[in-house]
């Protein structure tokens, strides 16, 4: 049958219109003689009316129809009686009066209805993604998807990048997650990496004179799953020549402007905001702010530090500090409330949480009687609490502080409803360190990537003072996700040598790991510098889902299976044998 329109672009201008549609049926009802199928397809749904009067093969067929069915039907589309018009359908005005109906094929009862709203757990909406795919909120996902990538295509074309394919079989990146790793069956015994992210080919791109590379790559990494990361996502990755940290901003800033307008409909302003590493991590406790509210942190230490409560001035002693926040309305909190939230940051490693209640009287705590009223009167003023509000405090070594108040900022954030879901803030957070101390290893590591360039500003402290060495690196930041990141890479072989050095990599491992590519640094690298946003949480935020797996078609779970093909699974004995390989019973 040749569809003369989809389903769900039916409006008024089509009444009288002969029409041939072809779908699934989502909803069979029989009125006493009369035979209501709502029709689907990925446009969304129609009233098809099967009618004795107007032909009697047709309805007689009618009657066997059960939902997913796959049918075709040709009619006129009539306004609908008087009353009976929906609202909610943008069909909802019209309906089919069906001279002719086709099977083309039968189906079984579905797991779950196709509809939004299904109650069903997740592992059945895996199993059965083909039917989860057919409701109408997966097939917009999906679109807007496609819209994402188009808008991406297009601008960046425009721009003036190429779009270049680099290989999925390749050898360890180091991205710091752990590898997907192939076995080659033509060398025994080694085995290929899927790529974390193509940061070395994209940076070999610019050594071979591309200019300016894009691609939109599936990435791997084999990292524990959260709502936010899948083991296989996407990415929009690209490297300019001869560009500064400004000018990969505002290409950025341009391509996450036309795919949040073009494929979400949603206005974006540039410039972008942008924040230094330092003054994110003093106000939020965190990287990567939620700035759509205020409550921010407040250091506190010098304000209590000649107080009489040994929680605090023994913490100051160890060379940790006193940072809090003020809940709006919080002083109403029941006492359990606050045991919840001590125990909420317990799960961040803090070892308690001091609270304080600013009432129109004063200061209302059993920790008051340790601190002077001049003391308290500064720390209500310095944290912004007026009467009313719930002074909360951690006092512990810095990280374990930021962690415990950040998390218990967006948790606070979202119990007093203070955050606007209906609002984007953009923000690029800058000057990140190059280097993070790994205490566990006892060495440092790179806090981003070990191409990335130092600032020129502080290169000179490589050597002596690697802590203060601050990075080219960026990341952008919307409503508190972090959703790209980049840098400006090392062009010369003498710098990245010195960086190779702190991080006290050994000469055979860089030469084993990244041989050729120091190599190819030594024949005219110029200057690059690029970014990589990554795709599904674009879309994730432009939905408002939180869940990653929700705007992916065929995700895997969180134990990284495939629940519809069943992967990964066990392969034949011959297989491993091929390989080289063998499986220790488990
Ligand atoms: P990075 O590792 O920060 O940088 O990744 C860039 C962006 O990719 C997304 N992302 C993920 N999305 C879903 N699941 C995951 N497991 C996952 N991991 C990362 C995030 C992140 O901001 N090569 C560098 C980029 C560069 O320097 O140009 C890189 O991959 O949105
Ligand atoms: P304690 O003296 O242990 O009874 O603690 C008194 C108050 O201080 C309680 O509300 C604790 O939750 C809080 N507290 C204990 N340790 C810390 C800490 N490291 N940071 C903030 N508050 C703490």
């Amino acid at each position: 049958m040749k569809r003369t329109y989809y389903c769900g672009n039916l409006r008024r201008q089509q009444i009288g219109e002969e029409v041939t549609l072809v779908g699934w049926v989502s909803r069979r009802r029989d009125h006493g003689g009369v035979i209501f199928v709502d029709l689907r397809d990925r446009t969304g749904i129609v009233q098809v009316v099967f009618d004795p009067v107007i032909d009697v093969a047709a309805h007689q067929s009618a009657d066997r129809l059960r939902n997913e069915f796959v049918i075709g039907v040709k009619g006129r589309v009539r306004a609908r009686g008087e009353g009976a018009e929906n609202p909610n359908l943008a069909t909802g005005e019209i309906e089919i009066a069906t001279d002719y109906l086709e099977i083309l094929n039968v189906a079984e009862t579905p797991a779950f209805p196709i509809e939004d709203e299904v109650d069903v757990a997740e592992e059945v909406r895996l199993k059965y993604r083909y039917l989860d795919l057919r409701r109408p909120k997966m097939q917009k996902t999906l679109k807007m998807r496609h819209k994402a990538m188009l808008a991406c295509r297009n601008y960046m074309d425009e721009q003036g990048f190429l779009e270049i394919e680099t290989p999925i079989l390749m050898n360890s990146t180091p991205e710091g997650a752990r590898d997907v790793l192939v076995p080659s069956r033509l060398n025994p015994g080694d085995f290929y990496a899927l790529p974390q992210s193509p940061q070395q080919f994209k940076q070999i791109l610019m050594m071979s004179g591309v200019d300016r590379y894009f691609q939109i790559p599936k990435c791997f990494r084999d990292e524990d799953t959260r709502a936010d990361r899948q083991l296989e996502f996407t990415q929009i990755d690209l490297e300019m020549s001869f560009a500064t940290e400004d000018d990969v901003l505002e290409v950025t800033e341009g391509l996450i402007k036309r795919i949040f307008e073009e494929a979400g409909g949603i206005p974006v302003e540039t410039p972008f905001k942008r924040m230094p590493y330092a003054e994110a991590m003093d106000r939020f406790g965190s990287d990567k702010p939620d700035t759509r509210f205020e409550m921010e942190l407040a250091d506190v230490s010098d304000l209590v530090a000649d107080s009489d409560f040994k929680v605090f001035t023994s913490v100051l002693e160890n060379g940790g500090q006193i940072k809090g926040l003020a809940a709006p309305g919080g002083a109403d909190f029941p006492r359990r409330e606050i045991d919840a939230l001590t125990d909420f940051v317990a799960t961040y490693k803090a070892k308690g949480l001091a609270w304080i209640k600013v009432t129109t009287d004063g200061f209302d705590s059993s920790i008051v009687k340790f601190f002077s009223s001049g003391q308290l009167q500064a720390v209500a003023e310095r944290m912004g609490a007026k009467a009313g509000d719930l002074m909360l405090f951690v006092a512990d070594q810095p990280k374990i502080v930021a962690d415990a108040l950040s998390n218990l900022r967006l948790h606070l954030g979202r119990r007093l409803e203070l955050i606007d879901k209906d609002r984007f803030d953009m923000l690029w957070v800058v000057d990140f360190p190059l280097f993070e101390w790994d205490s566990e290893e006892n060495r440092y590591q790179p806090a981003h990537h070990l191409f990335t360039s130092p600032s020129s500003e502080t290169a000179g402290l490589i050597e002596t003072d690697p802590r203060k060495v601050r990075a080219q690196h960026y990341d952008l930041v919307i409503n508190g996700n972090e959703v790209a990141s980049g840098s400006v890479r090392i062009h010369q072989w003498a710098i990245q040598q010195k960086v190779l050095e702190v991080l006290k990599l050994s000469p055979e491992d860089i030469k084993t790991r990244f041989g050729y590519f120091i190599e190819a640094l030594q024949y005219g690298t110029p200057p690059h510098a690029g970014i990589a946003p990554g795709l599904d949480r674009l879309i994730m935020l432009m939905l408002g889902e939180d869940n990653i797996r929700e705007v992916i078609a065929f995700p895997k779970t969180q134990r990284g299976a495939c629940l519809m093909t069943g992967a990964p699974s066990v392969v034949s004995g011959a297989q491993l044998e091929e390989l080289s390989i063998r499986v220790d019973e488990i």
